[in-house]
């Protein structure tokens, strides 16, 4: 071990030395500090040293012990520094105060407690050098930095950026900054028994960047603090002006508070409410005029005042009127409008009977928004919408309460004021993309509008009184049932809209949706025609969507193009299916979008997402490998696992199928699923997946014009699947002649011959029936 010496003297330091323990402070070597010393066995220490070599081991104290306790060994740190005792006074209470010096660092390798003394056992604490060449940067920094904590308001005593400038061993900088921070004793501790250089500066270059920041954040705040201290100033004679004259024209705010008064008088509402709506009055008057919270308590009451309380519209309950509404305004839609009818009916019969909350089910764009609208109308109810899309806040249902800042009623009395009665129809918009998440849970909210039991008395947090939403006509609208929770699905009465064939839609466009496009451009008995082969063409061609939201914006595009022409040039210009794409751009879709050409290994399945049905091409193809099978396009788990499921149903037919054994060693399998954009997931695909998989391993082409869905289980049978219309149409747009289906599903296309006309469609049971039909015999010499 090497020697310890007293630096300032160069005599060596006994190995045992008095411990002084310190409370609120560490001190670093060459450090000069006082200390008061009131315990005994600690003074006769320093009697002692003050005889020998005047050293004594500094070490502070873990916890801050008070002066009167007496302190343990246990709660000391041992890395201390040795210090010199430059100076003693006796106090006249009895202790002694010491200066003493740092002279080097210690390591108190044991400590001895003795009946009337302290002391320890000390060793030299060796710093790990560095490279002086490797710090010389960071000790460039320091001092940079050192230097700029003066520039932002540190002060440092006077001379401290002269003696540092003049410094050159890492050792005594670092001990020299440190002795002059504001550490406290836990991070002075950890830096005094930091043991390596290098880190011991790149800490302190990190405390002084901190401590930067520091100071110009408070400056900040000071001088932030003074600029609004002008501007409430400035506010506040600006006020008194602005009260000067509104008493001089007569405004003055008690009139605003009586008027209020006078209102609440005439508001039907119960004397609870009343009584609770005054407490907000007073407290409004109470309160300074253009403080915050009286612009709170004014917003509240306003809310209050625009709500339509006990104001009702009379339900017009005839029938033909409605029939009248409900035709007008929508091609179709038999079943719906029929049930709509029913609910019109009974209500002739019984005023406050039993009203079902309708969801409509299905694809964009197919009427679920609208067909409330007209329902509305053709019952003479004021109409409201709210779309729960996204919403994940229970708060957006309940409301904030008036205490945030910010706060908002929720969207159900937004709507109701909006309406202006309180028995509107509210359509409740994309109940299926309602969220949840910690901040409650929206769908629960929403049962309680629902449930009759409930909503007479809804109470929304930031009205804060109850509010009647038992007269209310709910219409809920979907693209799916799926994500809607089992007890909100419970109390609605679900109405699906499927998507529409290329027949229905031309009769919109032509019934519906050309004479609103028309009326809207302004190009009325101007003799603007759209033919039905461009609404055909724009069907086919440009949109092929399950609902009209795109033909009716492409219509509505034709309509601006047509009245831009007018006014620039006076004419108007005939549209034909061949010119379209001068007005349209190219067309997106092109007949032979799904390849006439029978091909090996790619076959066309069927898929059903929220926006309808889609036609997804599945391909398979093999090569030089050793039997790997890799999925690519974006599958979902289920159906990764149907294609493993066909894999082995491949397999274990091998035979049957006539495909040479060796080819599942010998070869890889790839099967991609192109349509990144498309959702895929789900078990419908599994006969689709077996088809190319065997079309790959046999070169047996498969047929083009076939479509296909069907679940396989691995003896081969085909079972059911969902969303059978939509497939049926996305095929149907899509121009495929057959559509092979599983025979359980025979029953959802019962009496939707709308649909299934002109569309050849395939009941099966077994996937041998699918590959008799789809895949091309084997040709001799293949
Ligand atoms: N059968 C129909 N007859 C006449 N117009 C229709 C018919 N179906 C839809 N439309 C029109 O198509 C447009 C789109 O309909 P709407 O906005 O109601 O769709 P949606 O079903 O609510 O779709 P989303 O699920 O995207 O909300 C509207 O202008 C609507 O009037
Ligand atoms: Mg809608």
């Amino acid at each position: 071990m090497n020697k310890l010496l007293n630096q300032n003297t160069q005599e060596p330091v006994p190995d045992i030395l008095p411990v002084v323990p310190t409370m609120d402070v560490v001190v670093f070597p060459h450090m000069i500090v006082p200390l008061l010393v009131l315990d005994e066995k600690i003074i006769r220490g320093i009697n002692q040293a003050m005889q020998e070599s005047k050293l004594v081991l500094l070490l502070a104290a873990k916890n801050f012990v008070d002066n009167q306790g007496a302190i343990g060994t246990g709660d000391l740190y041992h890395v201390g520094t040795i210090a010199t005792i430059m100076r003693i006074i006796k106090v006249p209470e009895g202790g002694v105060k010491i200066l003493v010096q740092g002279v080097s660092k210690g390591y108190a390798r044991e400590i001895i407690t003795q009946e009337e003394m302290l002391h320890a056992r000390v060793e030299k604490f060796e710093l790990e050098q560095s490279d002086l060449d490797e710090l010389t940067p960071q000790i460039r920094n320091i001092k940079a930095v050192a230097e700029k904590m003066a520039s932002s308001g540190y002060t440092f005593s006077p001379d401290f950026h002269i003696i540092l400038s003049k410094m050159q061993d890492p050792d005594k900088i670092a001990d020299f900054i440190l002795s002059h921070l504001n550490l406290n004793i836990e991070q002075a501790q950890q830096l005094l028994e930091t043991s390596n250089q290098q880190e011991l500066l790149d800490a302190i270059y990190h405390y002084l960047n901190k401590e930067i920041e520091v100071a110009e954040i408070q400056e900040k705040i000071k001088s932030n603090a003074r600029e609004s201290m002008n501007k409430a100033q400035k506010e506040f004679y600006l006020r008194e002006q602005l009260k000067a004259i509104k008493q001089e024209l007569g405004e003055d705010d008690a009139e605003e508070i009586d008027i209020m008064r006078e209102s609440l008088k005439q508001l039907p509402v119960s004397d609870e409410i009343k009584t609770e709506i005054m407490r907000q009055i007073n407290r409004l008057e109470r309160t300074a005029p253009d403080s915050l919270e009286a612009t709170v308590t004014r917003n509240y009451l306003e809310l209050i005042f625009a709500l339509p309380w006990g104001k009702k519209t009379e339900d017009n309950l005839d029938i033909q009127h409605a029939k009248k509404v409900l035709d007008e305004d929508h091609y179709g839609l038999k079943d719906i409008k029929d049930r709509i009818l029913d609910f019109i009916s009974i209500r002739n019969l019984k005023k406050d009977g039993y009203a079902p909350i309708l969801c409509f089910v299905g694809p964009p764009g197919t009427g679920k928004t609208s067909l409330g609208k007209s329902i509305a109308r053709s019952l003479g109810r004021k109409y409201g919408r709210l779309s729960l899309g996204g919403v994940k806040d229970e708060a957006e249902i309940r409301g904030h309460r008036r205490t945030y800042v910010g706060a908002m009623p929720g969207r159900f009395i937004q709507a109701i004021r909006k309406a202006g009665s309180t028995n509107p129809l509210l359509i409740i918009d994309e109940l299926d993309k309602i969220g949840a998440d910690f901040r409650g849970d929206p769908s629960a909210a929403m049962l309680e509008v629902f449930d009759p039991q409930q909503n007479g008395t809804f109470y929304d947090n930031y009205l804060g009184v109850p509010f009647d939403l038992s007269e209310v006509m709910f219409i809920a609208t979907a693209n799916t049932i799926d994500t809607i929770s089992e007890p909100l699905r419970d109390r609605m009465e679900i109405i699906e809209l499927s998507g529409y064939t290329p027949e229905e839609k031309i009769n919109i466009a032509k019934q519906h949706l050309t004479a609103k496009a028309i009326a809207d451009t302004g190009l009325e008995n101007r003799g603007i025609q759209i033919t039905d082969e461009v609404i055909q063409e724009i069907i086919l061609n440009y949109t092929r969507e399950s609902g009209v939201r795109q033909l009716e914006r492409i219509i509505r595009k034709l309509c601006s193009k047509a009245a831009r022409a007018l006014v620039e040039k006076g004419t108007l210009p005939t549209f034909t299916p061949e010119n379209l794409d001068q007005c349209l751009g190219p067309r997106k879709f092109l007949e032979d979008d799904l390849g006439v050409e029978d091909q090996i290994g790619i076959s066309n399945g069927l898929a059903w997402t929220t926006y309808g049905g889609e036609v997804l091409k599945i391909e398979a193809v093999l090569m030089p490998g050793k039997g790997k099978l890799t999925l690519t396009g974006q599958l979902g788990d289920v159906m990764k696992e149907s294609a493993q499921a066909a894999v082995s149903y491949a397999r274990a037919h091998a035979k049957e199928f006539g495909i040479n054994n060796k080819l599942f060693n010998t070869t890889d399998l790839h099967i991609h699923i192109p349509s990144g954009a498309i959702p895929k997931d789900g078990p419908s695909a599994g006969i689709t997946l077996l088809t190319s998989i065997l079309s790959a391993y046999t070169n047996r082409p498969i047929h083009a014009d076939y479509a296909m869905t069907g679940e396989l289980n691995l003896r081969g049978e085909v079972m059911p699947i969902g969303g059978l219309k939509e497939k049926v149409l996305a095929a149907k747009r899509n121009g495929v002649a057959h559509v092979i289906a599983p025979g359980k599903n025979k029953n959802d296309l019962i009496g939707m011959e709308e649909i299934t006309k002109g569309i050849d469609i395939i009941w099966v049971s077994h996937v041998n029936e699918v590959l008799e039909r789809v895949l091309e015999p084997i040709q001799k010499g293949k």
